[in-house]
């Protein structure tokens, strides 16, 4: 039996969570936002509010949508407010321990027919189904950054993933407007498997002198026709979850081409993991960009 999806949890209010939130309550569904405190999803609920008031002024959507896509949210500071929903998606830090804990405080509480989802960029799926109680209604849905603008989702099954999770995963990804590719469950799938070793490799370049931030980011910008330099994109995905995605890569694959640029670990190190703390190879706290090398 396919699962009729009408209400989704998220947890994990963070760029992505709050970006998976938003696209959900435009397109009907009801959302509960879980993260560690009520601050944090205050805050999820501010950025998206922000958001689609961009959306409204952009003339994306009505100002009737955004008001009734907002009542359509709501904050779940305890997991037990996502009892009665039919699919959770797990957006929360990349890191397999805390995913790990998640699912066991989340497992207990949920419907035995709810399908978990995650959105991990890298860890594999069939071991984090593993860790929970329905690997068969299990799936990774993997949205792109920011998920209101970008089109594509990754789907991909674990070992144990049922048709029927992965028909209603993808009738929920239809129903939000985007575009699925189904991606096999290799480390960091199809588009980070390709897309990181390049940020990796710029970070490289940097790190070996070749070029200095503005020279690569421009280099490639202009060179290659991408729509924004490495250095700039690496700063939008987070220098932390770029440094976790390399790792699971070299160490998923074993091979040393993986192997994340120490200058990378240097600014995990440093805290400056980009836009979101407002340093990263750029300096975002005057009013424009500043190149930090
Ligand atoms: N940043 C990207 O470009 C991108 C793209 C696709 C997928 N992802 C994936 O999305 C996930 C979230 O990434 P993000 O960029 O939103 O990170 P983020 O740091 O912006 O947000 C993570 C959020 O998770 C919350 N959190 C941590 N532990 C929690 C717990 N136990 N319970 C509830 N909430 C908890 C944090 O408080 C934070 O608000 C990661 O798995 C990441 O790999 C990221």
């Amino acid at each position: 039996m396919v699962v009729e999806i009408k209400k989704v949890g998220v947890i994990g209010s963070g760029q992505m969570g709050s970006g998976i939130a938003h696209v959900c309550a435009v397109a009907g569904y009801q959302v509960y936002l879980n993260d560690l405190s009520r601050d944090r999803i205050e805050s999820g609920l501010a950025s998206i509010n922000g958001n689609m008031a961009r959306q409204v002024s952009k003339g994306q959507i009505s100002e009737e949508d955004r008001s009734a896509a907002l009542d359509r949210l709501h904050g779940a500071e305890n997991l037990d407010m996502l009892a009665d929903v039919d699919l959770v998606i797990e957006s929360a830090v990349e890191n397999e321990q805390v995913k790990r804990k998640i699912f066991s405080q989340l497992c207990p509480v949920l419907k035995p027919e709810a399908v978990l989802a995650t959105n991990t960029s890298s860890i594999s799926i069939t071991r984090l189904a593993a860790s929970t109680d329905r690997p068969e209604r299990f799936i990774g849905i993997h949205f792109m950054n920011p998920v209101p603008v970008m089109e594509l989702v990754e789907l991909v099954r674990g070992i144990a993933t049922e048709d029927e999770t992965f028909e209603a995963a993808k009738a929920f990804v239809a129903r939000l407007g985007k575009t699925t590719a189904v991606a096999e469950d290799f480390p960091a799938f199809m588009v980070n498997r390709i897309l990181l070793p390049m940020i990796n490799e710029a970070i490289y370049t940097l790190y070996e002198g070749v070029g200095s931030v503005e020279s690569i980011d421009t280099a490639m910008r202009l060179g290659a026709n991408h729509p924004m330099g490495p250095l700039q994109l690496a700063d939008f995905i987070g220098l932390d979850t770029c440094l976790s995605i390399m790792q699971v890569l070299y160490e998923g694959l074993a091979d040393s081409k993986y192997r994340p640029c120490p200058l990378l670990v240097k600014y995990v190190e440093a805290g400056w993991l980009g836009r979101k703390t407002r340093r990263g190879f750029y300096d975002y706290r005057g009013e424009t960009p500043v190149p930090t090398r």
